[in-house]
């Protein structure tokens, strides 16, 4: 989703149209701004529409509204389905608010409110912070950002709220926990030399207009109007200063935040990713072992579905590789039997479903013809479906009959990274969640995985640290014409997905594999032009794999290892090892994904080749 706020002597309308065009990348399901006419009654006017930007920009040259102060979001869907009464701002009494993120505890606040009467037009978590600020706001004296910090007191989750009201018709209250969130200069600092300020999530919103910037902290609620920032309280209340930074970047850089390449940033993007992913499931908070919350899947009698011995996953390319991983992960910590197909085999091979199978379809994109065909034929077979996706409301969301939506935000590059992580984040909470319900999972063992998965953003930090080393590993190999990649376990969907990067941007061969196999077959490609990535985490399979690896490189092979923080053996064997922090050995995939990544991506990059779009490739393949 994206955020743009505006207040000065210009027109707001176009400057937030304009704003959130240069946003449209991140998110495009619906928009909306409110501007603020004090010439109206009430002054705030409200336009939304479902579709792109230029749905919304039609809209307001049909019916034009005037004012100098407002807000604009481009929305990308998390609760509620894509419509205009869900799209953003989102009213209540006077006011309106822009949200992105996620309101964790929503349900509760909003039977809350609804028992002290408010009535809510929306699905939307946003509706809830719109009620409260405008309850509280109302009850006391007229100060927007106390009433505003009241607000987001009592919320959970991970958001960045921009804010207006009637009776302030020149102010925005900006409030950010956990989703960026800042605030541009005009004045002096302005290309326009105008006393106007303005507020984005993303710095491409505001790039045409000012290059001077102050990033708010997490916890930090700013009061905003022409003149600048008005106050800026942190965390505490208390007013704090924060520097300005002057952006040098183009707008196209800017879109892409710097990066050279929108796959770049969203590898960088997935410790918030991973963590948008775990939030309103796995409470930050409580530490027990049945903290996980699947809502309507509890549903589910997985005792029948064991007997029955059916559960099925169906995926293509990436979310097929997660598939596997899936296997691995409710298989052991559930002690459910799990199948795993290629989609676009699972129709045409006369599959066994027998009523009420389970049968789990994953997809980022949610449009996959081969997923979406396989899913439906095991429900024409009587099996219940439920689907993984990114992108809410997808064609393969509503096919489903349950869905789980992975947070990843919109991901452009055709090479699937933050989806895939993502994906594992969802598996292996959903794992838990059966291992629970069998009884298979000890409850020191489940509440041991939650703290890990909790912990997991800031480890996939530590990985996204190493870059500079992956990139000269890169640079030592950019000229082989095959690589291998094993792993073992868990290990062996990542070598998978470690081999399918490569070759999906460099057009360079690589094959994945499962290291015991290795001596079936591929070592016979083997010699000291071919580098072979091992996956050898430690876990139970770490010294078989460390036998394979004797093997191959007796054989002369090159070896790059992906290895746990504090190995001391691995360095005798490997030619290159990337070190990852120790992790439970069930959350090594997510982690273990990320430095393949950017192994990838640095090889694609060293040879040019065009890495958001690769030569033949399509981000989603709605033919069969
Ligand atoms: C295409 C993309 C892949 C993706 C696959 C499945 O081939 O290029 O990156 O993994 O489709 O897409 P889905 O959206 O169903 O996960």
């Amino acid at each position: 989703c994206g955020i743009i706020g505006y207040t000065g002597p210009r027109s707001a309308a176009p400057i937030l149209v304009e704003g959130l065009r240069r946003l449209e990348y991140r998110g495009y399901d619906s928009a909306g701004v409110a501007l603020i006419d004090p010439g109206r009654t009430p002054p705030m006017v409200v336009t939304r529409c479902e579709g792109k930007i230029a749905a919304l920009a039609a809209r307001l040259e049909a019916e034009p509204v005037s004012g100098t102060t407002g807000v604009g979001h481009t929305r990308w869907a998390t609760h509620g389905r894509p419509c205009e009464q869900n799209a953003h701002p989102q009213r209540a009494g006077r006011v309106c608010v822009v949200h992105n993120g996620i309101i964790e505890n929503h349900s509760r606040q909003r039977a809350e409110l609804e028992s002290r009467g408010r009535v809510f037009r929306s699905e939307t978590d946003t509706e809830v912070v719109a009620h409260l600020i405008d309850e509280i706001y109302d009850a006391g004296p007229d100060d927007l950002i106390a009433a505003v910090r009241e607000a987001i007191s009592r919320l959970e989750g991970a958001y960045a709220i921009c804010v207006v009201h009637d009776a302030h018709p020149e102010q925005i209250v900006a409030a950010r926990h956990a989703s960026p969130l800042l605030i541009g200069l005009g004045g002096e600092h302005g290309e326009h030399g105008l006393s106007e300020t303005f507020v984005a999530s993303d710095v491409a919103a505001i790039l045409e207009h000012t290059r001077t910037v102050v990033d708010l902290d997490d916890g930090d609620i700013a009061l905003i109007d022409p003149s600048g920032i008005l106050a800026l309280l942190d965390d505490d209340g208390q007013p704090v200063e924060r520097g300005r930074r002057r952006i040098e970047w183009s707008p196209l850089a800017a879109e892409k935040q710097g990066f050279k390449h929108f796959m770049l940033k969203e590898i960088f993007e997935q410790p918030r990713a991973v963590r948008d992913t775990l939030i309103g499931r796995l409470p930050q908070t409580r530490a027990d072992a049945d903290a996980l919350d699947f809502g309507n899947l509890a549903g589910l009698d997985l005792a029948t579905l064991a007997e029955r011995n059916k559960i099925t996953i169906v995926a293509c390319g990436t979310s097929w590789h997660a598939a596997l991983a899936g296997k691995y992960l409710i298989e052991q910590l559930a002690r459910l039997p799990v199948e795993v197909d290629l989609a676009s085999e699972f129709r045409y091979r006369e599959p066994i479903v027998r009523e009420g199978d389970l049968v789990l379809a994953i997809s980022q994109s949610g449009e996959t013809a081969d997923t979406k065909a396989a899913l439906q034929e095991a429900q024409r077979l009587g099996a219940v479906g439920l689907a993984i996706c990114n992108v809410v409301d997808s064609s393969i969301a509503r096919a489903a009959d349950h869905v789980l939506y992975t947070h990843a935000g919109p991901e452009i590059s055709v090479a699937s990274t933050k989806a895939f992580t993502t994906q594992l984040t969802m598996l292996t909470m959903l794992a838990v969640h059966f291992g629970r319900q069998t009884g298979a999972l000890a409850d020191a063992r489940a509440g041991a995985l939650l703290d890990g998965l909790r912990e997991m953003p800031v480890a996939i930090d530590a990985v996204l640290g190493v870059q500079a080393a992956i990139k000269i590993i890169a640079r030592r190999w950019v000229k082989a014409r095959d690589w291998l990649y094993v792993g073992r376990g868990l290990s062996f969907p990542v070598a998978l997905e470690g081999a399918l990067k490569l070759k999906e941007i460099s057009y360079v061969h690589a094959e994945g594999y499962a290291s015991g196999e290795m001596k079936h077959g591929p070592i016979a490609l083997i010699d000291e032009s071919v580098p072979v990535v091992v996956l050898a985490l430690e876990g139970p399979g770490y010294h078989k794999t460390l036998s394979n690896l004797e093997e191959v490189r007796s054989r002369g092979a090159k070896i790059i290892a992906v290895a746990t923080a504090g190995d001391d053996q691995i360095g005798d064997v490997a030619d290159d090892v990337i070190l990852v922090p120790k992790v439970d050995p069930f959350l090594q995939p997510i982690l273990a994904s990320v430095p393949l990544q950017l192994l990838a991506y640095h090889v694609a990059d060293l040879k040019g080749t065009d890495v958001d779009q690769p030569r033949n490739l399509a981000k989603s393949v709605t033919v069969e």
